[in-house]
């Protein structure tokens, strides 16, 4: 098992985000995390990549406890993720900002930087080369030295993440990485993810696109008001009676109404 999300509760104060989930997420897969606003999932998220810790449970990638570690100690194992409000500096060009992403995993200390030693300018290089392929990857090779705050919502989700892919991770978290994007950006979108997983990185997605979530994933976790209330395939998640009162449904009749 890739990672094992066990019996995970977080609070803020009164509110209770996460209620006792587990779910597990096998090497390879592509693993959906739906539900209704306020369902819990970006906390869920934020758990994972040790933005904060569960107020109770654990939280093991590749048979390591992770959910005591600082974001720091977490990342180099592995895990890189995207955020829902996105968090790109908007004055660095776009290459910079895949390579300060790609920097939390490099072994020269900031002195050595500094000072230019000769072993930082080849890593700065390696880093250089690996945003590159990243960006080529993406398809952002174009706006290599554009402004980040010149980019379309559509090139800076791109950019989003081909900066989570620079830290070469094993598992790749994606908070609504299609939210605001035409059908056309959708569907690249959705392209590229395969892509990602077929080569070798399993990934978790957060989003509302159900026609993105349910074409690429290989199982589903469904949460509400904190709580899980179903997981299975695509198929099963879409006949189950509970979610489609709690979610599905909503979105149906959204669609209908051509929202
Ligand atoms: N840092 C925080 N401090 C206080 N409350 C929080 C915090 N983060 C999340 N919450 C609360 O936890 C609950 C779950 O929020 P969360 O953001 O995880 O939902 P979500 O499923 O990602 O929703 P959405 O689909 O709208 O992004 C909400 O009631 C939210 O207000
Ligand atoms: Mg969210």
């Amino acid at each position: 098992m890739l990672l094992d999300v066990k019996n995970v509760t977080k609070t803020f104060g009164g509110v209770v985000a996460n209620k006792e989930v587990s779910f597990s997420l096998q090497e390879g897969q592509i693993v959906g995390l739906i539900g209704p606003n306020g369902a819990g999932k970006s906390t869920m998220f934020n758990m994972i990549s040790s933005v904060f810790s569960p107020s109770s449970g654990e939280i093991i990638f590749r048979g390591t406890r992770i959910d005591f570690l600082p974001a720091f100690q977490v990342a180099p194992l592995g895990i890189s993720r995207t955020f829902q409000n996105l968090q790109v500096f908007k004055n660095m060009s776009v290459i910079e900002n895949v390579m300060v992403g790609h920097h939390i995993q490099t072994k020269t200390g900031i002195v050595k930087a500094a000072l230019l030693w000769p072993s930082a300018k080849k890593e700065e290089k390696k880093i250089y080369e690996k945003a590159m392929q990243c960006l080529r990857f993406v398809g952002l090779e174009c706006e290599v030295d554009s402004k980040a705050g010149s980019l379309s919502l559509g090139k800076l989700r791109l950019l989003e993440l081909a900066r989570a892919l620079a830290t070469e991770p094993k598992l790749l978290l994606l908070d609504e990485i299609a939210a605001g994007l035409n059908h056309k950006e959708t569907m690249e979108m959705s392209n590229i993810i395969q892509q990602v997983n077929e080569n070798g990185i399993s990934v978790c997605v957060v989003e509302h696109d159900m026609d993105l979530v349910m074409s690429i994933c290989d199982h589903i976790v469904v949460l509400d008001q904190g709580m899980k209330i179903a997981e299975g395939t695509p198929k099963e998640i879409q006949s189950n009676e509970e979610v489609i009162a709690a979610y599905l449904g909503a979105d149906m009749d959204e669609k209908e109404e051509g929202v």
